[in-house]
């Protein structure tokens, strides 16, 4: 199976904002098949292309029952169009910074336009995991990663917690 090499934070690549993708763009179905089977390899229910070394708005999910039921969603140039209902705030993983969870406060509910890979407009809604994965996802397209979207208390624990995780080798879909 062809899988990508997962940019780990803190690779500056990780904080750049990503490109449009041109619709129809036919290099966009190989590099999301390659998005979708190195997501399934490394146990991830998101991935964004950044999180794999490419600078353009495109992003993998899979909320429901990837181990048993595959059912990847790819969303080219996605985006929020509505958040709804009070924040949450809940323990977060990323491939690009394995070995921890950090908690991130987001609103349960997102409403996202996208399109499809054969070039048609979509929209998906998502609550609770779905609308959280959708919102992490997005983030990395503008150069989020976790540690950018947590609060200012979180992230020095999650920074001293990922040196650690780093110094025993933890690996992309390890959380602790
Ligand atoms: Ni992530």
């Amino acid at each position: 199976m062809d899988t990508l090499k997962i940019v780990l934070a803190p690779d500056p690549f990780l904080r750049e904002q990503c490109e449009p993708c041109e619709i129809g763009d036919p290099t966009l179905k190989p590099l999301a098949n390659k998005m979708t089977n190195t997501m399934y390899a490394n146990h991830g229910c998101g991935l964004a292309a950044p999180q794999v070394g490419v600078k353009k708005r495109i992003i993998v999910v899979d909320c429901d029952d990837p181990e048993n039921n595959p059912n990847p969603i790819v969303l080219v140039n996605p985006e929020i169009i509505a958040l709804d209902g009070s924040p949450v705030k809940e323990e977060e993983g990323c491939l690009s910074c394995p070995g921890i969870s950090v908690p991130v406060t987001r609103q349960p509910f997102a409403r996202v336009r996208y399109y499809d890979l054969d070039g048609n407009e979509c929209t998906i809604e998502g609550e609770d995991l779905l609308g959280r994965c959708l919102q992490h996802e997005i983030d990395h397209l503008n150069g989020k990663t976790l540690f950018e979207s947590c609060n200012a208390l979180d992230r020095i624990r999650a920074i001293h917690e990922y040196k650690q995780a780093l110094a025993r080798g933890a690996k992309p879909g390890e959380v602790e």
